[in-house]
């Protein structure tokens, strides 16, 4: 029997444990079960380009440690692809390219972006597996995914180091942390980090909480305050509007409605992409003290990844190998505990895991007397 021949590319934001999944599925697929492996260029767009090179145990050699991804990525929507003459659906093309090269399946690593793209690919008949990734930690049916460790770590060094010029200043320094419209890389890196108060998306805020906050350390002596804010934290007017606009692009029903609603919800977000500077400028000037702010951006992403997430991302890549030999497709390998187990596909393309109110996480940081804005 031939074989089988898989195809695997990486989509979405990049980050850390991309090279050390790659190499954990393409490892297995090659040396335990004698597969053949070809990797697709830069996500989507290599699927719909054709543009893909074989992958062999040289070229897997050495990435365990290396940040980003070999493959390169894009965040191309596979229905709506963006051409000279407009957007096309390429799911069709796609489906000629994966029957064209003699696939047997097809590895998709990637956020809840690449979730929903694979689903899409399942339903027009491919043999489909989803590893979950991203810094964000936002994919749902899943423990975790692999680049949210790291991250973690990368954004409590970051906190733990702002306390420096924080206590020598006697300032408020604001940490801007990623997570897209999630909290959870921000509570996890600011209980970590001990950050004085955390803001995150699913708890709106308002200044004066945080302000009390701020002054109640200031009676009991602290002269500095460190607050970890997530990208996506609104206070409760901004969050207001922000999900009245989300509402709209719902709610239009003709292609003309949405595309007036999309403009408005683009407009809201770019009102309030500055949202941490403005709390800061409020925060001067409900306290007295100054405040300074910190964006951490791409350096979140960037980097080696941590043991947890190489050891996450070997384990999930390794377990893809297993279901691609069982023929088994259709699924997302999840995390859950220490087990890699498959997820359907339907449970998970379209759903974000955002961090309930009464995490365990959220109870920890108010029982240590974090503030939470609200
Ligand atoms: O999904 C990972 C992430 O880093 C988010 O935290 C962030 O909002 C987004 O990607 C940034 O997207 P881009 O890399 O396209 O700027």
């Amino acid at each position: 029997m031939n074989a089988k021949k898989v195809g695997i590319l990486t989509a979405g934001g990049d980050s850390p444990g991309l090279n050390a999944a790659i190499r954990g599925f393409g490892k297995s697929a090659i040396g335990h079960y004698k597969m053949d492996l070809v990797g697709f260029r830069d996500g989507i767009t290599g699927l719909v380009e054709d543009h893909y090179e074989p992958l062999d145990s040289r070229a897997l050699s050495g990435i365990l440690t290396v940040g980003g991804t070999i493959l390169g990525t894009s965040r191309d929507k596979v229905h709506k692809f963006p051409t000279p003459d407009g957007v096309v659906d390429m799911v069709p093309r796609v489906v000629e390219n994966y029957e064209r090269a003699g696939l047997d399946a097809l590895i998709m690593l990637g956020g809840g972006g690449t979730a929903k793209n694979a689903k899409r690919l399942v339903d027009a008949g491919l043999n489909v597996i989803h590893l979950p990734k991203t810094i964000d930690n936002d994919i749902a049916m899943t423990d975790t995914t692999f680049g949210f460790a790291t991250a973690t770590e990368i954004a409590t060094e970051a906190i733990d180091r702002v306390h420096s010029t924080a206590h020598s200043h006697h300032r408020i320094i604001l940490t801007e942390i990623m997570g897209h419209r999630a909290g959870w890389l921000t509570l996890g890196a600011g209980i970590a980090g001990g950050a004085d108060i955390i803001l995150i998306p699913e708890i709106p805020y308002t200044v004066d909480s945080v302000a009390a906050t701020i002054s109640e350390r200031t009676k009991r002596g602290s002269t500095f305050s460190v607050v970890a804010v997530a990208e996506g934290a609104r206070d409760v007017a901004d969050t207001a509007d922000y999900e009245a606009a989300r509402l709209l692009v719902r709610a239009a029903k003709t292609p003309e409605a949405q595309r007036a609603a999309r403009a408005h919800l683009k407009n809201v977000e770019d009102l309030q992409r500055e949202h941490t500077f403005k709390l800061a400028r409020e925060l001067e000037a409900a306290t007295g003290l100054e405040a300074r702010v910190t964006i951490l951006g791409y350096v979140q992403r960037g980097g080696s990844p941590s043991a947890a997430d190489r050891l996450l991302a070997t384990r999930l890549g390794a377990a893809a190998a297993e279901l691609v030999a069982d023929g088994h497709f259709g699924v997302m390998v999840a995390a859950h505990g220490e087990l890699a187990e498959p997820v359907a596909l339907d449970e998970v393309a379209g759903k974000v895991k955002l961090v309930p109110a009464d995490h365990a996480w959220i109870r920890a940081a108010r029982m240590v007397g974090t503030g939470l804005g609200d």
